[in-house]
């Protein structure tokens, strides 16, 4: 018994900020930005927005297409760390935006990770029997949480959020295994403090930003790297997978440096490697169901294909999910 994604949907916030605008705003080029990160443009929320709204649009897309209301859910589990409250949780504000009640609906806190760890757990469920029809999303609104004055920083992230339906199912197709792993030890990567910031782009009333997120980047780069070839070689070596038989890899989309540099780790071509971090930037748990949503949309994912996912993120926190799709 498991569980098989069945339908996707995707939404981001409405204001496109281009490379270019940034350029307007602070010490930073096009060209700076295109070659060190792939990241061309990124939505970002803006005042009055509401990101359990966008992660309502989602769902319902999601839902929409998988032919299901929500009063067909049995649970809600979101990725995220964007909540704007330190409770209640995320994935209980878009519940009773999508008006359910009682079925459980909790947050998974693991950044970048977010949608990854969410699928796993929700897996995790649905093969104890305790669930047949769910909603997993990755969610993050990153941009709210970074200093516009640091560069360093403020050019990487994008907002958005990612829905996936998880049926049960007992064939062939679907999660084949996840594999989580985190390492508090190197915490200090890539932070930001509860409750840090909190302000849109576009607000007029700049809050003090020694609450913004802090980042070592290069050093991230590196165990990015590192720790998604590993994680995603071990969930296929466990399932019995070759590498070479992976139809796509669907990766977080932080830097397309970070996700070349896995791809080449894996041998694998850039075919076999799904990317969007140039539309998107860093969408942080967002970022895995956007891009898995656009892969099936552009028919880059078939019945039967092998699909792997795989991410890294503040904790530090990766992991990886192989699917027969
Ligand atoms: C952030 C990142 C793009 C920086 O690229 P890098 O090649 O490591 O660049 P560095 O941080 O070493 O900075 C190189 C120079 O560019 C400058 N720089 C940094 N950001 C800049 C920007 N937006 N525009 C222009 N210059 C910038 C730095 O100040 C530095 O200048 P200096 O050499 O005069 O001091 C890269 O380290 C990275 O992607 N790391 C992982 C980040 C990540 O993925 N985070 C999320 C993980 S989930």
């Amino acid at each position: 018994m498991g569980s098989r994604i069945v339908a996707t949907g995707r939404a981001t916030p409405r204001t496109l900020i281009t490379n270019h605008d940034l350029e307007r705003r602070m010490d930073t080029s096009d060209e700076w930005i295109r070659t060190r990160t792939g990241i061309a443009q990124r939505y970002v929320i803006s005042s009055g927005e509401s990101l359990v709204e966008i992660a309502a649009q989602a769902s319902q897309i999601a839902l929409d297409r998988a032919g299901l209301k929500p009063a067909d859910l049995e649970a809600i589990v979101v990725g995220t760390v964007s909540s704007d409250y330190g409770f209640p949780s995320f994935a209980c504000q878009l519940q009773h935006r999508l008006g359910l009640d009682t079925i459980p609906a909790f947050d998974v806190a693991a950044a970048c990770s977010g949608f990854v760890y969410a699928l796993s757990v929700g897996d995790t469920y649905m093969r104890a029997g305790e669930w047949s029809r769910i909603l997993v999303l990755g969610v993050d609104a990153l941009s709210t949480m970074v200093d516009w004055g640091d560069r360093a920083t403020a050019v990487l992230f994008g907002d958005g959020a990612g829905a996936a339906v998880l049926v049960k199912e007992n064939g062939p197709r679907g999660v084949l295994g996840s594999m989580l792993r985190s390492s508090g030890g190197f915490w200090d990567l890539l932070y930001v403090k509860n409750r840090g910031v909190q302000t849109t782009m576009d607000a007029e009333v700049r809050r003090p930003n020694d609450d913004a997120i802090t980042m070592k980047g290069p050093e991230l780069f590196k165990i990015a790297v590192k720790s998604m070839e590993d994680v995603t070689r071990k969930v296929a070596e466990r399932a019995r997978v070759k590498l070479e038989d992976i139809s796509l890899i669907v990766p977080h989309q932080a830097n397309l440096r970070i996700i070349n540099a896995v791809a080449q780790r894996l041998g694998l071509g850039p075919d076999k490697v799904f990317t969007n971090v140039d539309r998107y930037g860093n969408t942080s748990a967002a970022s895995v169901p956007i891009a898995l949503d656009e892969a099936i949309e552009a028919g880059r994912v078939h019945d039967h294909d092998l699909i792997m996912l795989n991410a890294c993120g503040g904790g530090l926190t990766w992991g990886a999910n192989l699917i027969r799709w």
